[in-house]
């Protein structure tokens, strides 16, 4: 803690140095953002940054003077469209000789990744991964003091720095990171390679950021972290998940904790109590299951079979009746057969969910399953692949339905890109709802009746 209070002040001085060269430039930034959640609310800690040492936002990227690309390593065509952007910038970056290009997250913690880099994309400049975000304004300055480029990728680290600027994107909700790193090594899965092993944030730490947080105006929270139902192993007092979430739900002001992820292998009965006992607990629970066969379960390293995921279901909705579930789902694992497939949709159709982002499974060199045979074909694949959207759209509208003349509270989170006399918000289940309203409402929670039911999203009505 003392070293970690240390590196941010030694930051924040080297950020106020950087202000005097690039306030009277009129320097501007453009951060892009692929991936999760948890690369999101890196991006917010970038941001406090990059706006702390002066740069201004830019509207795209072509005309700003330092781009940052916050990457995602989880499936292989997010990792094909960072390559593309960045050849795009190179003829910018002839024309600004102020233009910095930065490439930070997952992707460059794969040493492949980096090869290709210094090989054929020699005008990057600054070149930093997932354990050293915090570090981003040194970086900037040795740079601009040798104008080389600044490769700095950690294999892991022993302190989490915080304490540095943040910008949120919204003023009346963010996430917190919990936890970070992954120890299950499913065998499809390149996260525990890039983010390294589980670390539990001490409980009092989260707890007075969420404080903080609270009298900045914040009356919901995400909690962050890979595998939530791990939380805390490792720390002192032996704190569970669900200990954090009932400490967190004591905290005045707070109106709604979320969280995300869970592994169906870690679930506890204890986190089901919390769940249907705690009223700001959301009735959202985003409980991945990724393949409905037993078989294909093991082979991804999953630590459950079929039967315990249904089970799980079954516990959740006898005691929540109403809870949203979501899930990851992916199709086109090696050996997965068109037998599988079926029983995936079988979860799918079981489990009722509110929505399901589901995945073609893309083959990440470095996990165990690269090495695998796959034995089908893309086309094949890709059938399966739809028959399962369709399936999963089918649950989707049929959850959406649920909703159909019942009354909800809504917390606006901003005006309707497309009508801008509607607003719109979330449900505590986190079902999207537009209702008639103005900027004035966004931060507010607001009664509604919901009067139709559109699949993807709901209309309300004020009460
Ligand atoms: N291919 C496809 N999808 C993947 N995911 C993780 N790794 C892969 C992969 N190699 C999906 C999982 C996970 C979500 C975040 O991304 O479903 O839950
Ligand atoms: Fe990847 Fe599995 Fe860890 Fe999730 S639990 S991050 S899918 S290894």
């Amino acid at each position: 803690m003392e070293n970690s209070k240390h590196e941010s002040a030694r930051q924040r001085e080297i950020i106020k140095k950087l202000r005097e060269v690039v306030v009277p430039k009129k320097l501007t930034y453009f951060i892009t953002t692929f991936g999760c959640q948890m690369n999101a609310h890196d991006s917010e800690k970038l941001k406090g940054i990059v706006e702390e040492i002066g740069y201004r936002e830019a509207d795209d990227e072509l005309h700003a003077d330092l781009v940052i690309f916050n990457t995602c390593a989880i499936r292989e065509n997010a990792e094909n469209r960072v390559y593309g952007r960045i050849g795009r910038l190179k003829k910018n970056k002839k024309k600004n000789k102020n233009m910095r290009i930065a490439l930070c997250g997952c992707m460059m913690q794969q040493s492949v990744v980096i090869d290709k880099l210094k090989e054929s994309y020699p005008y990057i400049d600054i070149v930093f991964g997932t354990h050293n975000l915090y570090k981003l304004a040194e970086l900037l300055e040795i740079n601009f003091e040798t104008g080389a480029p600044v490769y700095d990728i950690w294999e892991t680290y022993d302190e989490i720095v915080e304490d540095l600027p943040a910008i949120r994107k919204y003023k009346f909700k963010s996430s917190v990171n919990i936890m970070f790193g992954c120890n299950n090594f499913c065998t499809y899965c390149i996260v525990p390679y890039v983010r390294g092993r589980e670390r539990s944030r001490e409980k009092e730490d989260i707890l007075s950021e969420i404080r903080d947080l609270v009298a900045d105006g914040v009356v919901e929270v995400m909690l962050l972290g890979q595998n939530v139902n791990s939380y805390g192993k490792g720390l002192k007092d032996n704190t569970s998940f669900s200990d954090l979430l009932r400490e967190v739900c004591r905290i005045d002001g707070l109106e709604r904790v979320r969280f995300m992820t869970s592994h169906p292998k870690d679930l506890s009965d204890d986190l089901i109590d919390v769940i249907a006992t705690e009223e700001k607990v959301c009735k959202h629970f985003h409980l991945p299951f990724q393949n409905g066969s037993s078989k294909i379960l093991k082979a991804m390293n999953r630590g459950y079979t079929k039967e315990h995921y249904l089970n799980l279901v079954e516990k959740l909705r006898a005691r929540v009746p109403d809870i949203a579930l979501t899930s990851d789902i992916i199709v086109g694992f090696p050996g997965e057969t068109d037998a599988d497939v079926e029983e995936t949709i079988e979860i799918v159709k079981k489990g009722q969910y509110s929505s399901c982002f589901t995945f073609i499974y893309s083959r990440r060199t470095g996990t165990r399953a690269a090495v695998m045979e796959n034995g089908s074909t893309p086309e094949q694949i890709k059938t399966r692949f739809d028959k399962v959207l369709k399936a999963v759209d089918k649950e989707a509208r049929d959850f959406s339905m649920r909703h159909l003349d019942k009354t909800y509270k809504v917390l606006v989170e901003g005006v309707n890109e497309k009508n801008t006399e509607m607003v719109t918000g979330r449900l505590d289940d986190f079902s999207l709802v537009h209702l008639k309203g103005t900027v004035e409402d966004i931060g507010k929670f607001i009664e509604v009746k919901i009067v139709e039911a559109k699949g993807f999203y709901l209309l309300g009505e004020r009460i």
